[in-house]
């Protein structure tokens, strides 16, 4: 065999090689995504059995952090990386009492304040000895930093809080502004507007106000029950899901996507209300 077709031989055996390794390391990297995903998600589901507003509170904000970080264009990376941040961000509230998660801070004594303060830190211990999630850990620590630098716990100041806390801050108090103050979508809005650059980044507020018109905007329409087998994704949920042990499948205010769809419909025999959904489309 002359030596230049030997050569392509081995050169064809070196790239057989390669390849195998490349498909190999896609699929460890698949599966090290899947335990990651499937480690936050038995964290949230554990959460959402500890007390139903509070899943559903981490789990709406999940899911508009995500929608936002979409319209601000952000690397996919990131989009995940405040997707499971936000779903995990008050994990620090579990186990307090009920007043703490369910109540509006200027309500409570000054021991369940003193709790409610320590909420990042605790969060942060508990998400940071699970080595995969640190990158979680340091934004769940930060999640109630002011832009001005007189949030807490650190009082980091603008570009010193990381992105993914600033875009969570703006989502998450949006979200209680609706859920636990009860104010419409304007109401809710304008609050968030009052404290640009006090509470929030004064770039994102802009964004965020944008996305929020926006968004709801897609949501409009008149409510209808449906069997859970026409669902479509899309829709807008209405109710929270949940499950005749109480436990809390899926809050409402999301957008419905196939995975939830085939949540709902592999679990529809053991739903409250009948297998009949509330959704806007
Ligand atoms: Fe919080």
């Amino acid at each position: 065999m002359e030596k230049n077709e030997s050569d392509i031989i081995a050169l064809k055996e070196e790239n057989r090689q390669l390849q195998e390794k490349t498909v190999n390391l896609k699929k460890t990297v698949k599966t090290l995504r899947r335990n990651f995903q499937g480690i936050v998600e038995l964290l949230a589901e554990t959460i959402s059995l500890d007390n139903r507003f509070l899943g559903g509170h981490m789990k709406r904000t999940a899911e508009m952090a995500k929608s936002f970080c979409e319209f601000l264009k952000l690397p996919k990376d990131i989009i995940y990386l405040n997707y499971y941040a936000a779903l995990l961000h008050d994990i620090g509230l579990v186990g307090t009492n009920s007043d703490i998660i369910e109540k509006i801070t200027e309500d409570l004594s000054d021991n369940d304040k003193k709790i409610f303060l320590e909420h990042p830190v605790l969060g942060f211990e508990i998400i940071n000895s699970i080595y995969s999630l640190k990158r979680i850990a340091a934004i769940i620590k930060s999640h109630h930093e002011n832009y001005d630098g007189t949030g807490f716990p650190d009082k980091l100041a603008s570009g010193e809080i990381p992105i993914e806390a600033r875009v969570i801050r703006i989502v998450n108090d949006y979200d209680i502004n609706k859920f636990k103050l009860s104010l419409t979508t304007k109401e809710a809005c304008s609050l968030i507007e009052s404290k640009r650059g006090k509470f929030y980044d004064p770039e994102l507020v802009i964004n965020f106000l944008s996305f929020i018109s926006h968004f709801e905007q897609n949501n409009k329409g008149t409510a209808k029950s449906i069997n859970c087998e026409d669902l479509k994704p899309g829709m807008y949920l209405n109710q929270d899901i949940i499950m005749s042990n109480g436990l809390l499948l899926i809050p409402s205010g999301v957008i419905l996507d196939k995975a939830m769809i085939g949540k709902i419909q592999s679990f529809s025999s053991m739903l409250l209300g009948h297998g009949l959904i509330q959704v806007t489309y």
